[in-house]
């Protein structure tokens, strides 16, 4: 979603904004703009479609240093919510007098009304942004109130909504404001250098010394340092804190799309979410380092939320744990579960699955969660997020920084900590025979050489992203466990292929989709050893009687003469049937990949897509 950069300190600014902006990209994003103070003079460029249009606005003489002690600017990626995608509703915005620049991740909801007064008081409005308000709003209020930091307060006061804004203030050169409202903005503390950024990722090339601002706050970049207060003006100390920046930084090693990378490391990621948790099969699953032992025994229910793709790793969650557990197991899309006064209390468990942890449905649910007294994991990707701090545990999933939009490798690390939570609580609950556990976990370590096995072979996926690859439509099914990862297929192909995708549970094909079965709709079916096997081969049977091309994923003992049922079988490896899904994924994130790249799809930047969602 939007990014946001600011900085203030001894470098060129422009290309400190642009290389910063370029770290955010693969965010997702519909335009770009900056503003920089120069000579007393605020100058403001912006343009729609990729970074490449921004740059090639810009003159030459902005890349070199032109002997100024201290430069100050700041630079937006904008992923539209109010007025389209255009050069005009790109960000900064600027006021009416040409002093003030602002720009903004969130929504502003009552930007009609603002809107509306301001217009009467005479401001002229140029975009159809609801963030364009908040820079008309600070104009007006700066004309009775010379500090900024005072005039930031009652802005505070006057907007409903998420917000992160950045503001540049000319009559104050050398100062940067920034405010932090339910969208997250980090301080970067640097050698003689500040900066504000959307996200660690932003600030990491300068310096691995950061402060997250909490909701709530309002800071001031100044050459002196930074000084942070609250809404209603009262001092905060801010913790400085510093971080692991290596593992931030986004290279493709090699690899022609950061997607191919990311699910070729899915081994390692594996390995590494085993690592230290699951030591040997005989051994207890280690992992909580504090005292959630005691609090867990109390729980008697479990309610998952999450969006997109971590959803669809929570209802694997569901069918593992209440296999082994024996608990009830509710999984619910955040968005929903946010709007309808779930029945949860303090016994109920609540497990938040966020790969970027700022999901702006996630974070209410985990705060709605707590206002109803119930304790909270966050499994998630970044344990510096907001969801990692406003939960009572977290499970860091270490898929390391996922950077292609589609999310692979951390659908994968995600399912494997609820496999550990999942057999954590069947042992401190006994709910399960040691040996039954012991089994699941020695299959659990053999995960990594199985998934090497399937990517060492993707010719036959690639053969069939070609023999597919121009299909309109294209239906993804399998039952038991594998439903959510047929789920999961079909969302990982309409969301770079754009071919409409559709995943069901086989038993439903005959209740509505098959009536569009034909020839012209390839079926991707999933077949793993287990008490659903044949039935799936019943379900593909009906299936190709109504003409359509049957694809197998298939791990079972595929009798003769069933076998013309299928149109392709790919073969994968054989696991306990509770964890197949992470081999069974593999060939569908592969095969949505081969297919969008024989389409020349923009693989890692879908359109119309964001990496984290931090508007509801
Ligand atoms: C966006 C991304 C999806 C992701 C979803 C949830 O829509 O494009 O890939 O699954 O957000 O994100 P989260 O960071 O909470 O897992």
């Amino acid at each position: 979603m939007c990014g946001i950069v600011g900085y203030i300190g001894k470098k060129s600014v422009v290309p400190v904004i642009l290389d910063s902006l370029q770290t955010l990209e693969y965010r997702g994003y519909d335009s770009a703009g900056l503003a920089f103070v120069d000579n007393d003079l605020l100058t403001v460029y912006k343009a729609s479609g990729k970074l490449m249009n921004l740059r090639n606005q810009l003159p030459e003489k902005l890349f070199e240093k032109n002997g100024k002690s201290r430069y100050i600017g700041m630079g937006h990626t904008r992923w539209a919510t109010h007025g389209a995608p255009t050069d005009q509703n790109a960000h900064p915005h600027v006021s009416c007098d040409g002093n003030i620049a602002l720009i903004h991740n969130g929504i502003v909801e009552n930007y009609g009304e603002l809107r509306e007064g301001l217009t009467q008081k005479g401001h002229q409005f140029h975009s159809k942004t609801d963030t364009e308000c908040v820079v008309h709003l600070i104009e007006e209020l700066s004309k009775s109130e010379p500090d900024m930091m005072k005039v930031l307060q009652q802005v505070s006061q006057r907007l409903v909504g998420a917000y992160a804004l950045v503001i540049l203030d000319k009559r104050h050169p050398d100062k940067l404001y920034g405010v932090r409202n339910h969208a997250p903005l980090v301080v970067g503390i640097g050698e003689d250098e500040l900066l504000l950024g959307s996200d660690v990722v932003a600030v990491v090339e300068h310096t691995n010394k950061v402060a997250y601002l909490k909701d709530g706050e309002i800071v001031e970049l100044s050459p002196q340092g930074f000084k942070v207060i609250n809404f209603y003006g009262e001092p905060i100390d801010a913790k400085v804190e510093t971080i692991a920046s290596g593992q931030l930084i986004a290279d493709k090693k090699g690899f022609k799309h950061f997607m191919l990378k990311e699910i070729h490391e899915q081994p390692d990621v594996i390995r590494s979410s085993l690592s230290g948790r699951l030591i040997t099969p005989e051994e207890p699953i280690a992992l909580f380092q504090s005292d959630a032992a005691q609090r867990l025994e109390q729980i008697n229910r479990i309610f998952i939320v999450a969006c997109g793709t971590s959803y669809h790793a929570g209802l694997v969650g569901k069918y593992f744990i209440e296999d082994l557990v024996r608990i009830p197991v509710e999984v619910e899309a955040a968005g929903e579960f946010r709007y309808r006064n779930p029945v949860i209390d303090d016994k109920t468990l609540v497990i938040a699955i966020s790969q970027s942890g700022e999901t702006a449905d996630t974070l209410t649910a985990i705060r709605q969660s707590h206002d109803k007294g119930s304790p909270v994991i966050a499994i998630t990707n970044r344990e510096d997020s907001t969801i990692a701090r406003e939960s009572d545990w977290v499970l860091p999933v270490r898929a390391g920084l996922e950077v292609s939009v589609c999310a692979t490798k951390s659908f994968t690390a995600q399912v494997i900590v609820l496999y550990l939570l999942g057999l954590y609580l069947a042992e401190t609950r006994k709910a399960l025979a040691a040996e039954n556990l012991q089994e699941i976990k020695s299959e659990l370590q053999r995960l990594p050489a199985l998934v090497e096995h399937i990517l060492h072979t993707p010719e036959p996926i690639q053969a069939l992203a070609k023999k597919y690859g121009n299909s309109r439509d294209m239906i993804f099914i399998a039952r038991g466990i594998n439903f959510p990862a047929a789920l999961e297929g079909a969302l990982k192909l309409k969301e770079i292929s754009y071919i409409h995708a559709e995943g069901y549970s086989a038993s439903e094909l005959k209740h509505g989709p098959i009536a569009m079965l034909d020839r012209s709709i390839p079926v991707v079916a999933v077949l793993t050893e287990g008490i659903v096997y044949d039935k799936m081969i019943s379900n593909c049977q009906e299936a190709k009687a109504r003409d359509a091309y049957v694809i197998a994923i298939n791990s079972g003992p595929m009798p003769e003469d069933v076998k013309d049922t299928f149109e392709d079988v790919l073969m994968i490896p054989k696991t306990h049937e509770l964890l197949s899904p992470i081999l069974t994924s593999v060939p569908m994130q592969l095969l949505a990949y081969y297919i969008a790249e024989f389409l020349g799809k923009d693989v890692d930047q879908p359109r119309n897509l964001a990496k984290s969602v931090t508007v509801e």
